[in-house]
């Protein structure tokens, strides 16, 4: 999934700099892990993984495909292939009231509602085939495993119908193209590194204390906080039928904000993670037009680390934006690397 900060082009940078400063790595905690494709790399180098983060549908995300060896076989299920089964699914099958369609009736432009975030039929797919997903759980025809590998597939598939330049802080006013597609369910792609893989749904400041080979950061780097530019995805993973508010139907999120988005906690934040952290390595994604100045965090990771083990790296990168990736001259993408003890 294409996701604010997605450090999709660096990972070879990030596979460089670990081969360079530590060589072979047994675990890993990701602990900002976003739309899980660092994560997933690591568990391409052979890593054990552990994955985090304080948003539910990136927890879905890496659940569903970081925390799994192989397909879940949907044995009990008795349907050879849930995904086409979904993809196929009519409300009227499933036998779903279009009042309970909580992503229909509040962002999809019918009746009361006018959020045009959807078009209708695609909404009323997403809730069916959410409702579907948590029936099949309940009813113990699928286990944790085939619940969050259906879930990750649901959430991978609403970006490419969602009336939307990226995020959904905003919806066009106009139809886009993309949203005329029927929304389509994919296999999720589960790779085995034959290891026990774990994902977390926490404040990263509670795996601090855990004793990792490395830990990897890449907290947010500035005031432009997650949930609000994914509050839908959040809902379509969580289907809490939340109190939502405003013209984007927004959910509330007081325990969703990060201290690394304000400019008066940012600092604190990085010298507890740096100061607190059991792990025996350090890897840090930010970039030199952070909240936190390069030499403000320099300073702090000379301070903990092992004399001499404290390197900075550097490389040009491309700039996330809306639609298009924008090359933006200046713009740097960073990585601090560090032993801890
Ligand atoms: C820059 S993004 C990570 C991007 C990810 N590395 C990727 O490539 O997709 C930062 C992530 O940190 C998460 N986050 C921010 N503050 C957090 C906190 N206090 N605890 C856990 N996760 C947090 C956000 O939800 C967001 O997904």
């Amino acid at each position: 999934m294409r996701f604010i900060g997605g450090k999709n082009l660096m990972l070879e940078h990030i596979n460089e700099v670990i081969r360079e400063n530590i060589g072979t790595v047994g675990s890993v905690v990701d602990i900002f892990s976003g739309s899980a494709i660092v994560s997933d790399n690591f568990k391409r180098q052979g890593m054990q993984v552990a994955s985090n983060d304080f948003l539910y549908f990136c927890y879905v995300l890496a659940r569903g495909t970081v925390g799994l060896n192989r397909k879940p076989p949907f044995r009990k299920l008795g349907i050879e292939d849930p995904i086409a089964y979904l993809n196929g699914l009519t409300r009227e099958e499933a036998g779903i009231d279009l009042d309970d369609c909580f992503i229909y009736r509040n962002y999809s432009p019918n009746g009361d509602c006018n959020r045009m975030y959807f078009q209708n039929g695609n909404a009323i797919k997403i809730d069916v085939i959410r409702q579907t997903i948590e029936k099949w759980r309940t009813e113990g025809l699928i286990g944790d495993g085939g619940y969050y590998y259906l879930l990750a597939a649901l959430i991978n598939a609403v970006p490419y119908v969602a009336n939307i330049t990226g995020v959904y802080a905003a919806y066009l006013k106009f139809w886009d193209a993309r949203t005329y597609n029927e929304l389509k369910l994919e296999e999720p792609v589960i790779y085995s590194n034959r290891r026990r893989n774990q994902c977390f749904c926490v404040d990263y400041r509670r795996l601090l204390g855990r004793e990792y080979d490395l830990l990897y950061a890449d907290p947010p780097y500035n005031s432009r906080e997650y949930l609000p530019n994914y509050h839908i995805l959040e809902t379509v993973a969580r289907y809490d039928r939340p109190e939502i508010y405003g013209v984007t139907g927004m959910r509330s999120y007081e325990d969703q904000k990060s201290e690394f988005c304000r400019k008066n906690t940012v600092a604190g934040a990085f010298e507890q993670l740096v100061r607190d952290c059991r792990s025996r390595y350090i890897l840090i994604s930010y970039n030199n037009e952070g909240l936190l100045s390069q030499d403000a965090l320099s300073e702090i990771c000379e301070r903990y680390s092992v004399p001499g083990s404290f390197k900075k790296y550097e490389y040009d990168y491309r700039r996330y934006k809306n639609k298009i990736p924008n090359d933006r001259a200046g713009l740097k993408e960073q990585l601090y690397i560090l032993r801890r003890h």
